[in-house]
């Protein structure tokens, strides 16, 4: 097919809710994929941070097959194998005690806003439900993860949104220390803040959060859907601030391209 008629094939099927670049892409393999015209191009936003191992990766089509040929899909309602070993494997890689295992970003971080407010919950009971996230992060497209995402613009049209996010701008300390009430059960951010701007956040400001929350007894939850499995040379960014986050959320390069959340 032709871009033009996979363009009006578009236009006639699918919402219109990207922006795209007059590019059709057919195939690719490691670094470059190719359009309908079989020009090659580098992918350097590796499909936004999805590709890890860049395309046609034959380890990865190599473990895909396999368990194609084994069985697609149990329920949760049995154990099954294959959960576990990849369970396994992520909890020792990220060192974290236990793995939710879900199917994207923002479900990831509905599960990480979730398991803050039920901890809270369970410790303080009601009126403790304020999660502090960072002007200009990005947390996922979901009514409740726009809701924790810290740009205005995001936060139309789909009223009324999930109650209780409140922003403190990125890499400010004091402000952060001041939005902090006894109504906050946790802060979240990203270490880089990627649709935001790629804005990286200093180690100082990252390790006075961790104690600022550790000093409250609130939880600090990280969003490494963009940054983890290895995109900023260790498998979670925030190792490199030499701390612990209580949560943090994976998806995007987790499954090379099939969407697995953590
Ligand atoms: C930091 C961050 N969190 C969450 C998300 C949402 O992830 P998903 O698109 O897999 O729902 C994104 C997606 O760009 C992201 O960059």
């Amino acid at each position: 097919m032709s871009f033009e008629e996979i363009k009006e094939l578009h236009d006639q099927s699918l919402m219109p809710t990207y922006g795209r670049f007059p590019v059709a892409l057919t195939s690719g393999k490691g670094a470059v994929c190719y359009d309908t015209d079989g020009n090659a191009y580098i992918d350097f936003g590796s499909g936004i941070g999805v590709n890890s191992l860049g395309f046609c990766n034959e380890g990865w089509i190599d473990a895909v097959t396999a368990q194609l040929h084994k069985a697609q899909h149990f329920s949760n309602l049995y154990y099954n194998d294959t959960q576990i070993a990849f369970a396994d494997k992520l909890v020792k890689a990220a060192g974290m005690a236990r793995a939710f295992l879900c199917n994207s970003g923002a479900e990831a971080n509905e599960c990480a806003i979730k398991l803050a407010r039920k901890y809270s919950f369970d410790l303080y009971g009601k009126g403790r439900s304020t999660i502090v996230t960072l002007q200009n992060s990005f947390h996922g497209r979901t009514v409740t993860t726009l809701s924790a995402t810290g740009q205005e613009v995001f936060h139309n049209y789909f009223f009324p949104f999930t109650d209780d996010f409140r922003f403190a701008p990125a890499g400010d300390i004091a402000a952060l220390t001041e939005t902090i009430d006894d109504t906050v059960c946790a802060v979240m951010l990203e270490c880089v803040q990627g649709e935001g701007g790629v804005l990286p956040l200093e180690v100082d400001y990252l390790q006075a959060v961790r104690a600022l929350c550790d000093e409250r007894g609130i939880l600090l939850l990280i969003d490494e859907v963009q940054t983890g499995v290895a995109r900023t040379g260790t498998f979670l960014c925030i190792e490199q601030a030499g701390i612990k986050p209580d949560v943090v959320t994976l998806a995007k390069g987790l499954g090379g391209g099939l969407p697995i959340g953590a």
